[in-house]
């Protein structure tokens, strides 16, 4: 007699399975991230470039993955992100959600829409973001304060789900003379507060706030009942944290910055350093304020 075939028969260059062996939970919606914070547990967010690293993150319990365009430096080897176009966006949207769909992944996919996509015009902002959409993702996120406002309200209006991103905007790292804290002085933090306003007031519902000094975080928090603010160099105060994936995974090949901790030091495996990630955000005892943020 034959021995019984194996769940997942071996398949080569990690292949993954058709199926996940982990009782799927519930699929992550924007309702489903409402009860979150209002129920005041912490939104896990890690970035994913590729079907694989989607599919073990989903596993080890993230809710949101995130195609940034951070793949620009991490999967591209560009100098910023201002270099990646709408194209590898949707190539890598499409591995992502691809990745999700084999395992039955129901984490909620969110894609960056790349420098000068969504510049020019509302109309523009939706052509850039139907080809994410059509790709696999949930919602699209953008960087800028209060002039992205009517694209945003454009977006949300015609169905598309939009995060908005503050506070350091890598896209215009140029125009901000590096990677720094900002909202540091009263006014730059007026300003800041301004901009979420009015982007919640247009429809966000989800806010990056990075490398921005964390009691002014935890004050916006506080302040924007009806978009969840996701926290990266932003202390411990905000609705949810994200992290480049790489970078928490200790594979940056330049110096990770202060608010990045390496959680594949004390793991055994990535999907164990995710797990770690993933149990100290809902801690509470990854940010701490003392070692991770302004
Ligand atoms: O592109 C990206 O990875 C991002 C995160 C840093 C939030 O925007």
């Amino acid at each position: 007699m034959n021995p019984p075939a194996p769940a997942h028969p071996a398949s080569p260059y990690g292949t993954l399975p058709t199926a996940s062996p982990m009782p799927p939970r519930k699929p992550i919606s924007l309702p489903r991230l409402a009860q979150l914070r209002a129920a005041g547990e912490k939104i896990t967010m890690l970035t994913a470039y590729d079907a694989t690293f989607a599919a073990v993150a989903d596993a080890a319990g993230v809710e949101c993955l995130l195609v940034g365009d951070s793949l620009g430096m991490v999967c591209q080897g560009l100098p910023s992100t201002v270099g990646v176009t709408l194209e590898a966006m949707r190539y890598h949207t499409e591995s992502v959600a691809r990745g999700l769909q084999r395992v039955q992944g129901t984490a909620w996919l969110i894609a960056d829409l790349p420098f000068a996509s969504y510049h020019e015009s509302p109309e523009q902002a939706l052509r850039s973001a139907a080809a994410l959409m059509q790709a696999g993702a949930h919602m699209v996120k953008l960087e800028g304060g209060g002039w992205t406002a009517p694209t945003v309200r454009f977006l949300v209006e015609r169905g598309i789900p939009v995060c908005a991103h503050l506070g350091l905007t890598p896209q215009t790292v140029h125009a901000l003379g590096g990677y720094r804290v900002q909202g540091k002085d009263e006014q730059a933090a007026a300003t800041l507060r301004r901009h979420a306003l009015e982007l919640q007031d247009a429809g966000a519902a989800m806010l990056v706030l990075e490398m921005v000094p964390a009691p002014l975080a935890a004050a916006l928090t506080a302040e924007l009942a009806h978009c969840a603010t996701i926290g990266i160099g932003a202390g411990s105060g905000t609705a949810g944290q994200v992290l480049v994936m790489h970078d928490m995974l200790g594979i940056n090949l330049g110096r990770n910055p202060k608010f990045v901790r390496d959680f594949m030091q004390d793991a055994g495996s990535v999907r164990g350093a995710i797990e770690a990630y993933v149990a100290a955000v809902k801690n509470g005892s990854f940010p701490d304020n003392t070692l991770h943020a302004w």
